[in-house]
């Protein structure tokens, strides 16, 4: 499936212009982070990737193929939570897959115990807070060992000890060979996790570097001028 190649990709829904000429290519390992401002076009770039969003203009390929041909999973910022048991909503997304239903409920509780929800499974899932709700979602998508996953501000609002608890659990997804994209306004969890830097700018990629490279001389002055806006403290860069 990799690599991931995104060229000339476009969306302009109703004649205005989010995305023009985006230009990429993502390997198969490590964490890529996508950076860039509200509105940049980060969550529907990563649902084009997803292959869940049709891409209208340019070429979006995975691997040689027109689809991802290896499993792909995508937890929103708000994850979708059913009037069901945590372990029920954790093996919600292996029923496509041709498991049984009780390896889906072993692999479910497995999952639960890796996210530090194990106790909670036979609970409803709609008294969980919102960072046990993230931690939920990342079991259900890790469950189906994707080749791929994308993550939408998997810990926007959340408290620093659960932001510790899903970057733990990122990592641990990284470790088991999953490639990670994914997208945050956190500029400490981006210099945490991310072993590669896309920063999105006025419809584009303006930098894909190694994050190291990305946090220590930005390129160009649409990423100096985003990381000195996202961070509480200034900075200068050396020129
Ligand atoms: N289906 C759609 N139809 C029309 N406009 C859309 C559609 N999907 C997204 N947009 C617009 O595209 C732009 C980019 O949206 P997107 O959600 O990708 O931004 P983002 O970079 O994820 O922002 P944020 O950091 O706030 O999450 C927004 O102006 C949004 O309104
Ligand atoms: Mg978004």
């Amino acid at each position: 499936m990799f690599p991931i190649e995104l060229a000339g990709v476009g969306f302009r829904p109703d004649g205005q212009c989010v995305l023009s000429g985006i230009d990429l290519q993502l390997d198969g390992d490590g964490i890529s982070i996508l950076l860039g401002p509200n509105g940049v076009g980060k969550t529907v770039l990563l649902r084009m990737i997803a292959g869940l969003q049709p891409v209208s203009e340019g070429r979006l390929t995975w691997g040689a193929a027109s689809r991802p041909d290896e499993a792909v999973a995508m937890v929103f910022q708000q994850p979708m939570i059913l009037r069901a048991s945590v372990l029920d909503n954790a093996a919600l997304g292996m029923k496509p897959l041709a498991f049984g239903r009780r390896e889906r409920r072993r692999r479910a509780h497995e999952m639960l115990e890796r996210v530090g929800l194990a106790d909670r499974a036979a609970d409803s899932a709609r008294l969980l807070s919102g960072g046990e709700r993230q931690r939920l979602a990342l079991a259900r998508a890790w469950a189906v060992q994707p080749r791929l996953l994308l993550l939408d501000e998997p810990t926007a609002s959340l408290d620093p000890s659960a932001v510790d608890a899903v970057e733990d659990i990122i990592r641990g997804i990284r470790t088991d060979g999953c490639k990670v994209l994914m997208t945050t306004h956190n500029l400490g969890q981006a210099t945490r996790l991310a072993d590669d830097v896309i920063f999105l700018a006025d419809g584009r990629v303006q930098e894909h570097a190694p994050a190291r490279q990305f946090f220590a001389r930005p390129r160009s002055n649409a990423a100096r001028r985003f990381i000195q806006a996202e961070l509480p403290w200034r900075i200068r860069f050396d020129e």
